[in-house]
This record gives structure tokens, sequence and C-alpha cells, in this order.
């Protein structure tokens, strides 16, 4: 059996080059190394109000966009998360196992409850349900970003309380992070990271950006008050339009040195505008073929669906199991 391999994104706002590059690049550059399951996680999505017609549409354009970046969905399975009833049933058992105040912790429900007025139980929870789409396939790989690596570390922590207590059951997951672009930082403040709910327009480029729009925001970014790109001492904006560059391209350290040395940044910014356009036309050009077909995206999504519900139902019964609870099987 080949090892499973589970990642998922959020159905909320424009997919942006911090997602590509530090999740779904990735993904398909692995997908058929493994068994693949990815996932559209609108369960994760409704921890912050959602207006019910745009998640939907949102759910479908994710799904155009997983195919359009190269995800093959003969070979990998694409779900999403809500039609599987299996995650929310686990994430409950999992929530019994997990003391509070592993979930107070996390950096992630921190800094999105203080932006919120009334804090929704679900926030709280995010992660638990993160390790049930996580345990739920007994994935081994979860190749995502930096930002989830906390999130993943508490995946394995339910994992091993929930073994001790109840005998083994489950995997525990590695993350796997990609060599560069595992952390992309806004275009404006290249301390933060690349976000889909910052509002600034330069400061993110989404992944069906016009090509105009792409160099127009690549243009304004941020850099530092040097005259050219100095590989011993670069500011942070620098650094990370050179990431991106170099997470486009793949090529080496070598070559990145060789050709950007001293370049003054108004060059290192058109080099790099033209490497996330030229990276992102065929995904965009994918898209349009794509979307012009719904029925696509709902065969996907239903194919991808009853492939796994077997898998996470067997998982389910034997949770159950473990714990004592009861089933009719
Ligand atoms: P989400 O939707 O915020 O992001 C999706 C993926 O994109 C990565 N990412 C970035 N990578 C590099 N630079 C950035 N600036 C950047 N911003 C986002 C994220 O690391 C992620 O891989 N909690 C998850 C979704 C999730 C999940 C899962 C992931 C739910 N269940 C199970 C893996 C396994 C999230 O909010 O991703």
């Amino acid at each position: 059996m080949k090892v499973r391999v589970l990642s998922g994104v959020q159905p909320t706002g424009n997919l942006h080059i911090g997602n590509y590059l530090g999740a779904l690049k990735n993904w398909v550059k692995i997908q058929y190394d493994y068994e693949s399951i990815f996932c559209i996680v609108d369960l994760h999505a409704i921890t912050v109000y959602q207006n019910p017609q745009e998640l939907r549409s949102n759910i479908h354009q994710l799904a155009a966009l997983f195919l359009a970046c190269g995800i093959d969905p003969k070979h990998s399975s694409i779900i999403a998360q809500s039609s599987v009833p299996g995650h929310a049933e686990l994430a409950w058992m999992f929530t019994c196992v997990t003391p509070l105040g592993w979930l107070e912790r996390m950096t992630q429900f921190k800094a999105k409850s203080e932006a919120q007025e009334t804090i929704g139980d679900g926030l709280l929870q995010y992660p638990v349900l993160m390790a049930a789409d996580i345990l739920l396939y007994q994935a081994k790989i979860v190749p995502v970003g930096d930002d989830q690596r906390q999130h993943l570390e508490l995946t394995r922590d339910i994992a091993q309380r929930f073994n001790s207590q109840y005998g083994e059951t489950f995997v525990l997951p590695e993350t796997k992070l990609p060599l560069v672009g595992a952390r992309v930082m806004g275009l404006d403040d290249p301390t933060t990271k690349m976000s889909k709910s910052a509002t600034g327009a330069g400061h993110a480029v989404a992944l069906l950006d016009p090509p105009a729009v792409i160099r127009k925001k690549i243009m304004r970014a941020t850099t530092d008050s040097q005259p050219g790109v100095n590989f011993e001492s670069k500011g942070a904006g620098v650094e990370n339009l050179l990431n991106i560059h170099q997470a486009f391209t793949e090529w080496t350290d070598d070559q990145m040195r060789a050709h950007f040395e001293g370049m003054r940044y108004g060059d290192l910014k058109k080099t790099v505008a033209e490497a996330v356009v030229d990276g992102l036309m065929p995904i965009q050009q994918r898209y349009q073929e794509i979307t012009a077909d719904p029925s696509i995206i709902t065969a996907v999504l239903k194919e991808g669906a009853l492939r796994v519900i077997p898998i996470a139902q067997a998982t389910v019964e034997l949770t159950k199991q473990r714990m004592g609870l009861y089933s009719l099987v």
C-alpha cells in the first residue's frame, strides 16, 4: 500500500502565490509518489462567518484551481471536507481527549481571536478538526507551508495522547515543507506573512491576477535603501522577492547568485514579475478551460468523496470501538 498524503486549503478569499508556493506546487510535484488526498476545508472556513452563496462558489473555484495547478483527479482525491462525515465525527472524539490549554496556546488562535469581538468555539477547536482531517486517513505526510507547523505538532500530540489512552490507533504524521517558498511574505510588508485576509491592494499576488496587475504589484514591492542586490546582507523585502523567483523557477542557489548579485532593484523586480507571470499563465489558461464546464468540478468532488469515504468510515469505526462507543456494524 502506498503511503498516504493529505493536505488542505480553506475556501476563503483569493488563493495567492504563498498558498501556491507553500502548498499546491509541492502537492503537484509529489502526488504520484503517494496516495494523495487534497481537501477543501469548508468546515474550517465557517469558524468565522461566511456568506453561504459565496462559500459554495469559493469551494467550486478552489477545486478548479487545484485542477488548474496540476492535481490529477484520476490519481488524487479532491474532496470538500463537509461531504465526508468522518471529519466532524472524529473531530468530536478528539475534542474529548484534547486539553484546553493545548488549544489556548495556538498562535493562530491567539491572532485570529484578537481580531474578533466574540470568539466562536469553532475557532478554538480549529486545530482539533485539522488533526481529524489528517488522522482520519492515517496520512503519514502532510505537505504545508511553515505557518501550519504548530498545528501539525498538535496533531501528533493528539494522536499520541489517544494512542496512550486507548491503545495504538493512529499513525503519527510528518510535516513536509517545500525547500523554497515555505513562508512567502507580504509584498507591501515583508515582515508579515502573505495572507488571504490582508486588505492592502499591494499585499499579495492572487493566482488569477492578470499579468498587468502582477507586474504592478511586484514593481511596487517594498525593498530597502541599498542600491542593488547584495547576497551578504539582504533586507527582508529583497530576500522575499528572490525567494519567490527561486520557488517559481527552481533555479539553484548558484544560479540565483550569478544572475542577481549586484542587480539594481528595478531590474530585480522586472525579472521576478516575469517569472511569476510565466509561472501563473498556464494555470490561468487551464482555469479558464476548466470553469467553462461546471459539471467537471461537481464530478471531481463527487468522485473524490466516494473514493475516500470507505477509508474515513473504517477509521471512525475503529476509533469508536477503541473508545467503547456504540456502532450498528
Ligand atoms: P490555508 O488555507 O491558510 O493555507 C493553505 C496552504 O497554504 C500555505 N500558506 C503559505 N505558504 C507559504 N507562504 C505563505 N504566506 C502562506 N500562506 C498560506 C499554508 O501553510 C497551507 O499549507 N489550516 C490550514 C488548512 C487545513 C489543513 C488541514 C492543512 C485544514 N486541515 C489538514 C493540512 C492538513 C489552513 O488554514 O491553510
